[in-house]
């Protein structure tokens, strides 16, 4: 039986992570209109997993036989200043989202919910590609600075990303 107030963190993380997927469609349409069409599919892309994580996290609270518990999804932010604040801005947010899945993580053990740990563990271990890959893109941006040819090059790379469900095969 899982206890309620890991079912109150994991109902939160299922709103943050449509959050997340809000934050960055709202990113992909500054992309889109600033003419970055590789930015804005990469970040649609973004969007695409982390509805998915929120959707995974919404049925483990079904299958463990409770309730999910359901609140406001912020307003995300709308403007920005540029490429780099973009990259600048998904690095913030997903260390937050770090630190979010920890505290997860830390309230399963101490509760010794086993199973919500082992649940959880797929998302610390996401968490590190998220980061590493934010930063990798924050760090390019801000080497490209204003440079229209390397920026084309970066909205290129960025408009072959393909989405594929992280929980294909699982069953929804
Ligand atoms: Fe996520
Ligand atoms: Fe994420």
């Amino acid at each position: 039986m899982i206890k309620e107030s890991l079912v109150n963190a994991l109902s939160d993380q299922v709103n943050t992570e449509y959050y997340s997927a809000y934050l960055y469609l709202s990113m992909s349409a500054y992309a889109d209109r600033a003419g970055f069409k590789g930015v804005a599919h990469w970040l649609f892309v973004q969007a695409q997993e982390e509805i998915a994580h929120g959707t995974h996290l919404y049925r483990h609270i079904l299958d463990r036989g409770a309730a999910p518990s359901f609140g406001d999804i912020k307003t995300p932010q709308s403007s920005f200043a540029s490429i780099k604040d973009l990259f600048d801005k998904i690095l913030a947010h997903e260390r937050q989202v770090t630190e979010r899945i920890h505290r997860i993580a830390s309230l399963a053990q101490s509760e010794q919910d086993h199973a919500t740990y082992a649940f959880i563990s797929w998302y610390i271990n996401e968490q590190v590609e998220e980061e590493a890959q934010a930063e990798e893109l924050a760090a390019r941006a801000a080497r490209i600075g204003d440079n229209p040819g390397l920026l084309y090059n970066l909205d290129s790379a960025l408009a072959a990303r393909t989405f594929t469900d992280p929980f294909a095969g699982e069953g929804a």
